[in-house]
């Protein structure tokens, strides 16, 4: 309740003009709703029943006069409603999505990617619906309902115990129908969660489940899933249905109670007719205002709901900005490992086992293991994507922990193992690393990752498109074309996670060899499953779940760890 609470009064505090001038449109919406049944009964009493065409004129036009004001001063505030609920979406999305940008590896891990998805999209909309709800209601319906009671009392206080008797029934009905509203109204929320899985897992995994056959499995699973949505949303719609019949009978029943109950006070001459007439209307307002305010109660929860989830991700304590530059110096930094350990929430064991390893700077460092060793984990802490949960990770002597990670960031240049490429052009995607750069200058980075010729060949150039994710390249084009992204950013550090695993053996010889003569001043740490990537490194650390296993060069490995020689042999390179 307090995260909703936070989040209107984040919404409300934003725009302070629209919210005033919502206000007075509602206001004003509210008191000509409230004239029109008192002019109904002058109209009847002053005018109909004397046959007095001069008054049946002034209040008749009187009437359409505030029927027109309300319906333009309720146009004007459902408008401002919708702008001000829309608008505050926009800016919850965007500081939710900017909190998320911020996370590290782990605390997307302990979150979950498709509900961080779902919370940016799906509860920020619950939220938006909420917000318009609560404004159109939260004003009007105590104000109608207190005003509708004065009114219908001064008017016609004789049907006070209709009113009261009407109000009683209608709030148990619509209580008891909102009561089983809510439960399901939650449920609903975590089905459409885990659909969004299923169709997730669904559409990224196309080719294996064509190549496995699992077609006939996973319809079947969807099958499933989608059964239960549709039974949990028809459950709710069958009773949300029920809502606002119940409103509808229990206003008639009661305005049919009042006429026969006028009748009778007409009859001994204590009321007019007209006073009946205003009667009716104000039971209508003020049945309308009670079930409404009992439906806001009913949303409530659904809000809460997602509002605690929205800010799970606002509250995520994220890296603070730290004492940027502190102590650091030279151009190209060593990087010391210093018994680290990273472990990941639900994993039995840690991913990164207490390792220490020291890269000293402008050497290149190769780290070689196997698939799930805990290479890219390791490669995540210098740029602070995790930070270790026991352990340092010194940037030239410096805890990186008390750098600036736009500062560490600045001065590294990242090459992923999935080889990000973005929608757009070549040059779009070369100049990420370096917005200012040439086309020279383009060209030159293309050249140190062999990526020269195929880009050459295409007629566009530089300006060839680049489709999502880079799907009208190769692999290995991919990976030549990130790694030129790199290049062109002349990083003190580069981290190289896999870079050229989908390159062929003489290529990935070249450009290492091309990296190393581009910038030979720049220390490297790279990571990969084949010898042939780290042979030539400076120093190479040899992983195992998770482990440090073995450190030392190509020729001292060769001789004195089992395990790299096991891998060298295995990968037939021993003789290359
Ligand atoms: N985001 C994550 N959430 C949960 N566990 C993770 C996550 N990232 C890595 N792990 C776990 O950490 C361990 C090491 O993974 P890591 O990605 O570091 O291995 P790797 O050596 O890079 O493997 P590969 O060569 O296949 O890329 C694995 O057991 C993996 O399951
Ligand atoms: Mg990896």
């Amino acid at each position: 309740m307090r995260a909703l609470v936070g989040l209107v009064g984040t919404a409300l505090r934003a725009s302070p003009w629209v919210v005033a001038g919502f206000v007075v449109f509602q206001l004003a919406s509210v008191f000509t709703s409230l004239a029109q049944p008192a002019l109904n009964a002058a109209i009847i009493d002053d005018g109909i029943l004397r046959g007095d065409v001069g008054t049946i004129k002034v209040v008749g036009l009187l009437m359409v006069a505030v029927a027109v004001v309300n319906l333009a001063v309720s146009l004007g505030a459902t408008y401002l409603a919708s702008h001000l609920s829309a608008s505050s979406a926009r800016d919850l999305r965007g500081r939710v999505n900017s909190r998320i940008g911020m996370f590290t590896d782990q605390q997307v891990a302990r979150l979950g990617l498709s509900s961080l998805l779902t919370r940016s999209t799906g509860d920020v909309g619950q939220i938006q619906g909420f917000l318009f709800i609560f404004l159109t209601v939260v004003v009007t319906a105590p104000l109608m309902l207190f005003g509708a009671l004065v009114l219908s009392l001064s008017q016609a206080w004789q049907m006070a115990p209709v009113i009261f008797v009407a109000g009683l029934v209608l709030v148990a009905l619509v209580g008891v129908l909102v009561r089983r509203i809510v439960p399901w109204a939650a449920r609903l929320q975590r089905r459409l969660d885990t659909i969004n899985r299923v169709l997730r897992e669904q559409l990224r995994g196309i080719p294996v489940i064509r190549t496995f056959r699992q077609e006939a499995r996973e319809r079947a699973r969807f099958a499933v899933e989608n059964d239960e949505l549709t039974d949990v949303a028809l459950r709710l719609g069958r009773t949300q249905v029920l809502l606002l019949p119940t409103v509808t009978v229990v206003s008639n029943l009661a305005g049919v109670a009042v006429a026969a109950l006028g009748a009778i006070f007409v009859d001994r001459g204590q009321m007019q007719i007209g006073q009946i007439a205003a009667a009716v209307g104000y039971l209508g307002q003020i049945l309308l205002a009670v079930s409404l305010l009992t439906v806001i109660a009913g949303v409530i929860p659904r809000a809460v709901t997602s509002a605690d989830r929205i800010a799970e991700v606002l509250v995520t304590e994220v890296l603070d900005s730290g004492d940027a530059e502190a102590g650091v110096t030279s151009s190209a930094p060593a990087v010391v490992f210093d018994a680290v350990s990273v472990g990941f929430p639900g994993a039995d064991a840690p991913a990164v086992d207490a390792i220490s390893l020291t890269c000293a700077a402008g050497t290149v460092t190769g780290l070689l293991g196997g698939t799930g060793s805990g290479k890219s984990t390791l490669l995540s802490l210098p740029l602070r994507f995790a930070d270790p949960d026991s352990g340092v990770v010194r940037w030239d002597g410096t805890d990186v922990t008390g750098l600036a990670p736009a500062w560490v960031r600045a001065r590294t240049a990242f090459v992923g193992q999935g080889a990000t490429l973005v929608t757009g052009t070549i040059a779009d995607n070369l100049r990420i690393g370096r917005p200012d750069a040439t086309d020279e200058q383009l060209w030159k980075a293309l050249e140190v990752a062999a990526a020269r010729d195929f880009v050459e060949a295409r007629p566009e150039g530089l300006d060839a498109r680049v489709a999502q994710e880079g799907r009208n390249f190769s692999g290995g084009q991919r990976q030549r074309l990130a790694l030129a992204r790199a290049v062109l950013r002349r990083p003190a550090l580069y981290v190289l996670d896999d870079p050229f695993s989908a390159l062929d053996v003489d290529t990935e010889r070249e450009v290492i060899a091309n990296l190393r003569r581009a910038h030979p001043e720049a220390t490297v740490l790279i990571a990969a499953q084949r010898v042939s990537s780290v042979r030539h490194a400076d120093a190479i650390g040899v992983l195992e779940d998770g482990r440090l296993v073995a450190v030392g060069t190509d020729e001292t490995l060769r001789t004195d760890s089992e395990i790299y020689r096991e891998i060298a042999y295995a990968q037939a390179v021993t003789d290359a």
